[in-house]
């Protein structure tokens, strides 16, 4: 089939008028390569289709909600089940109770756990909790982690006040001394050290969790009766069947979960141990749509999948099969590639391409031989891809160099300078 984008082009042309920018947030294809398409059809299992009826192998996998296959049968089937009895009803159903058994019998450092929508509810419901907890302020964070896109952490300073981000200082992911010294700062109002599971910020290599800072992040609250807050809403079951920082033997206080726990049905959660209950019990926090039963019996299904198949070690897997062919294929072709962070979350970047020229002209490449990548956001393998995907994937690639190998000099990405000037200068 022959890649055409009219339709796609007619709806982003009808979208200008009726939405702001004609799309907004993560999902506006705005700063990605040229072609990239802004509307979708459908999805299913490892792949989608967008609205011009172009399919594509899909590395993205939602950003992150895709853990199982897009339309999983088993998961979609206890969805619409719970669905057809009552959803969003005037209190939650039982399966409330039993996601949150599923959810502290499976996160080791996990006593309770509440539920929420987004991401961003989970990571601002931790912050009020540490607060609580602690009667202190001040939380120290990672300098570049995303957290979501409330006023107290969106990348973007527009309509954010001062007051909004007080109390927050900042240190270097992985860095022990630069997290000393923003304890040290804090003084005697350390609230909580928040941390990703691993360094998974835009535009960057990835970086895996030191073992010595994850542990000294918890001697740090543990000294100061603060808590520590690891963000697994991204890379939560990705990497392990448990918290990710299970993985270097730490447990926190808290940890904020969304995108894959329910395998893209509305739901995230924050867990914690006994020492927070008190103060979550005694915040105020609720939504509409926070207690809707169907996306809850859909993480319950997703839960069994998690404990009861080896998705992990696939998806592992895959993630090095695509990995050592991408460098194979580059290095046969003059290119250094850069792959970072944990295979089943690979960032994809060229070597000397400070203006991420060659990696938009590739990512180009492949969109249009039916490969969805991302050049400057960690990607996603889901268990629904085989090895037939990846090595699909693997022959775009290989064209795609010969198309980055053919272009001669090539302009700086425009629609980047922008980017870095709205974050820098804001
Ligand atoms: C690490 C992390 N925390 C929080 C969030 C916010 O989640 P949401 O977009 O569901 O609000 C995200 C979203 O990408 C994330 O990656």
């Amino acid at each position: 089939m022959v890649w055409t984008n009219s339709k796609d082009s007619a709806l982003r042309e009808r979208a200008q008028a009726v939405i702001p920018m004609g799309m907004y947030g993560h999902q506006s294809v705005m700063l990605l390569p040229d072609d990239y398409p802004q509307f979708f059809d459908r999805a299913e299992g490892a792949y989608l289709w967008d609205v011009d009826g172009n399919r594509y192998l899909d590395f993205m996998c939602g950003y992150g909600p895709n853990l199982f296959g897009y339309g999983h049968a088993g998961i979609d089937q206890a969805y619409f089940d719970r669905a057809r009895r009552g959803d969003t009803m005037t209190g939650p159903g039982e399966a409330m109770v039993e996601l949150a058994e599923a959810l502290t019998a499976q996160v080791t450092h996990a006593d309770w756990a509440m539920f929420c929508k987004n991401g961003t509810d989970a990571t601002t419901m931790a912050l009020m909790i540490a607060r609580n907890h602690t009667k202190k302020s001040t939380v120290v964070l990672a300098k570049g982690a995303y957290h979501g896109a409330a006023p107290w952490c969106t990348p973007l300073k527009n309509g954010v006040t001062k007051a909004d981000r007080a109390n927050q200082i900042f240190y270097e992911y992985n860095d022990v001394e630069s997290l000393e010294a923003a304890v040290r700062e804090a003084g005697g109002d350390l609230a909580a050290i928040f941390a990703s599971p691993i360094k998974h910020d835009t535009f960057v290599d990835q970086e895996l969790p030191d073992p010595a800072y994850a542990r000294r992040a918890r001697e740090l609250c543990d000294e100061h009766g603060a808590l520590l807050i690891v963000d697994d809403v991204r890379a939560g079951f990705r990497l392990a069947r448990d918290c990710s920082w299970a993985l270097v033997g730490v447990k926190p206080d808290l940890s904020s979960w969304g995108k894959a726990i329910a395998n893209g049905h509305p739901i995230s959660a924050l867990l914690g141990s006994d020492a927070a209950r008190m103060a979550a019990a005694t915040i105020y926090a609720t939504g509409s749509y926070w207690f809707s039963a169907a996306p809850m019996a859909a993480s319950l299904a997703t839960l069994k999948l998690i404990a009861g198949t080896d998705y992990l070690e696939r998806t592992i897997a895959l993630g090095e099969r695509l990995r050592a062919g991408l460098d194979e294929a580059a290095a046969r072709h003059g290119f250094g590639l850069r792959q970072t962070g944990p295979a089943q979350l690979p960032l994809i970047m060229f070597d000397d391409d400070d203006t991420s020229a060659k990696g938009y002209l590739w990512n180009n490449a492949l969109l249009k031989r039916g490969v969805y990548f991302h050049p400057w956001h960690n990607m996603f393998i889901c268990a629904a891809m085989t090895e037939s995907d990846i090595d699909f994937a693997l022959t775009a690639a290989d064209d795609a160099f010969k198309v980055v190998k053919a272009s001669g000099p090539l302009e700086p990405v425009a629609k980047l300078q922008f980017l870095h000037q709205m974050v820098d200068g804001a």
